[in-house]
């Protein structure tokens, strides 16, 4: 497999073509970014650390039956990624209250959710990611109904595999976006799986694990992602 010209840098990733139609490499960089781009800074070493966090939290999911796109670790920042038709809507569940539902809704951070929530955003920087709904997708063809249902039965069976994953090494899985995209058919998990897109905290002393600790400025950011991987297992460089 031969890594060709780049097709699109993201905020935090870029995505090559490859000799293979067929197949991506995605690029994980340090960049950092938050407020749709309004902070942004280079963090030593997260590339690295969101790559190998993300093959091991896709291994787990792959291994639970969720079809993902990806296929393995190439070097330290990159991974290959099937080619998806990306659908333009993320999907967000929440098992405790925190971040924008919080600013909607008025209600206080940490409130338990039961049943998790499921929300839609379309993806679109110049609008902030608005929220949508089923209608609003379907209407618009962004995705079918027989689609949305399916991507909704998957982010809850991605609930399911990871809140006991991270429970088990005493953290909470407090919220977190999917992104998925059409494959031969298929609806198939794309994008990332890395603390930059989820929201977790210490069961205990409910410190933030996660991107809050740069939006916020918490401080120690990568160690902090670091030590939420080795909790579960994982190696890094
Ligand atoms: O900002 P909000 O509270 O709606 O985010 C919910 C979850 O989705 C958080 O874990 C956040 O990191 C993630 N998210 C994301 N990318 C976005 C919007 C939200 O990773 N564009």
């Amino acid at each position: 497999m031969e890594k060709r010209e780049e097709l699109y840098a993201g905020k935090a990733k870029s995505v090559y073509r490859t000799d293979d139609p067929e197949r991506f490499v995605l690029v994980f960089r340090d960049d950092t970014s938050a407020f749709d781009g309004e902070k942004k800074e280079q963090l030593n070493r997260k590339g690295m650390v969101n790559n190998r966090f993300n093959a091991f939290i896709m291994e787990k999911l792959e291994a639970a039956g969720v079809p993902t796109h990806f296929e393995g670790l190439l070097s330290p920042t990159e991974s290959l990624v099937k080619k998806l038709d990306m659908i333009p809507v993320e999907c967000v569940v929440r098992n405790v209250s925190a971040g924008s539902l919080c600013r909607r809704l008025g209600v206080e951070e940490g409130l338990n959710l039961n049943p998790p929530t499921f929300e839609l955003f379309l993806k679109n920087d110049e609008l902030h990611d608005p929220m949508v709904n089923e209608s609003l997708a379907v209407s618009f063809s962004w995705a079918t109904a027989d689609e949305l249902a399916k991507m909704k039965e998957l982010t809850y069976q991605v609930n399911d595999v990871l809140k006991s994953l991270f429970d088990d090494a005493g953290m909470l899985l407090v919220d977190y976006k999917l992104e998925f995209g059409r494959s031969g058919g298929q609806i198939v998990l794309g994008d990332e799986f890395s603390p930059d897109g989820c929201r977790i905290w210490d069961k205990e002393t409910r410190k933030k694990m996660d991107k809050d600790r740069f939006r916020q400025g918490l401080g120690d950011v990568i160690e902090t992602y670091e030590e939420v991987g080795r909790r579960l297992g994982i190696q890094f460089d």
